[in-house]
């Protein structure tokens, strides 16, 4: 298995959930990690030859496209790196496997739907409400350029391996340090702890699944409520939560207000329980009490 952007958020965690199901092979950009169990390597996805070589090289039976520009904010103005990475990019990873017999997994987002009705299943129009949104659908039809591809519309939490933080971590860190923040009660996703979603894709590569696909909870929840549920888990001050509008907080990107997904065409089509969102926050919380966040931050090379 060949994961890029295997120095982020998901492409990490996913490497480390499934070393023990698949020989890995890791690609990062800036940031080198070491992972016990996987081999890592440094690759630029604008620089075509490099991936063509590791492909060639390597020979993965199956590619998780991670490797994405990120930050909503950034990509909104500086569109033209954000094209270069995200569509150019993920342009580049669909040519050079031409010869190859993977199976091509890119990882896109709920930023592709409106954020309007909310619930939205792949039927649904796209219509990102941002330029990140925008980039992403971009790359999603570069990877349906390549049969047999499959497109995962996700929202994640989860454990970084960089001194940046998913928005569980965020809220833990604020909580933890006495600082107040603000919870949208109006804005709701369907967010998936990194470590459900790796559950998820095993079985939908094992199972060769095929398409676009939405992939979260199988519930949604506010991102004030979701702040609530964290702080019981790690029982921090509540107190310290300010419910807001959305429309109250000044983005450089808009963003869409209601982004949950039906996610229960994949439920369907997989028949492997997908988490509800509390559930979701459950086990990131077993896992903390476990130590996994420790063991992932502590897997960094010294280079
Ligand atoms: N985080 C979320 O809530 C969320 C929500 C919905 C969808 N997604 C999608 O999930 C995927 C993973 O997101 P994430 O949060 O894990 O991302 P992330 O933490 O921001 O990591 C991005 C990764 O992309 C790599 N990268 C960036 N530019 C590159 C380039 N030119 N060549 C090669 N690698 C490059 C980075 O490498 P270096 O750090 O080594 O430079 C890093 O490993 C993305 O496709 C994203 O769109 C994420």
């Amino acid at each position: 298995m060949l994961i890029t952007g295997v120095s982020g958020l998901l492409g990490n965690n996913l490497a480390y959930c499934l070393r023990d199901k698949f020989e890995i092979l890791g690609l990062y950009l800036e940031h080198p990690v070491a992972i016990s169990g996987i081999r890592t390597l440094r690759a630029d996805l604008l620089s075509e030859n490099s991936f063509e070589d590791i492909i060639h090289e390597f020979a993965p039976d199956i590619l998780i496209h991670c490797a994405s520009l990120t930050n909503v904010d950034f990509c909104e103005t500086n569109r033209d790196i954000t094209d270069k990475v995200n569509v150019i990019g993920t342009k580049n990873m669909v040519e050079s496997l031409r010869h190859a017999e993977t199976k091509l997994v890119y990882i896109s987002t709920d930023s592709v739907y409106d954020g309007i009705k909310g619930n939205f299943a792949e039927t649904d129009a796209v219509k990102p409400q941002n330029y990140y949104g925008v980039s992403k659908y971009k790359g999603e039809l570069e990877v349906l350029k390549r049969n047999g591809s499959l497109i995962i519309r996700t929202n994640i939490f989860g454990w970084n391996i960089q001194e940046k933080f998913s928005i569980a971590e965020w809220i833990m860190n604020e909580l933890s340090n006495d600082r107040s923040i603000k919870g949208f009660k109006d804005a709701f996703f369907s967010s998936i702890y990194t470590f459900d979603l790796a559950k998820i894709l095993l079985a939908a590569v094992e199972r060769n699944l095929s398409g676009v696909f939405n992939c979260g909870s199988r519930t949604s929840t506010s991102k004030y409520e979701f702040a609530l549920q964290i702080a019981g888990h790690f029982k921090l001050n509540k107190d310290l939560i300010q419910p807001i509008s959305i429309a109250d907080f000044d983005f450089k990107a808009k963003r869409g207000k209601n982004l949950s997904l039906d996610v229960n065409h994949m439920r369907r089509e997989l028949n492997v329980d997908f988490p509800t969102i509390k559930e979701s926050v459950q086990s990131f919380f077993s896992d903390y009490e476990q130590g996994i966040p420790q063991k992932i931050k502590h897997l960094k090379p010294d280079i």
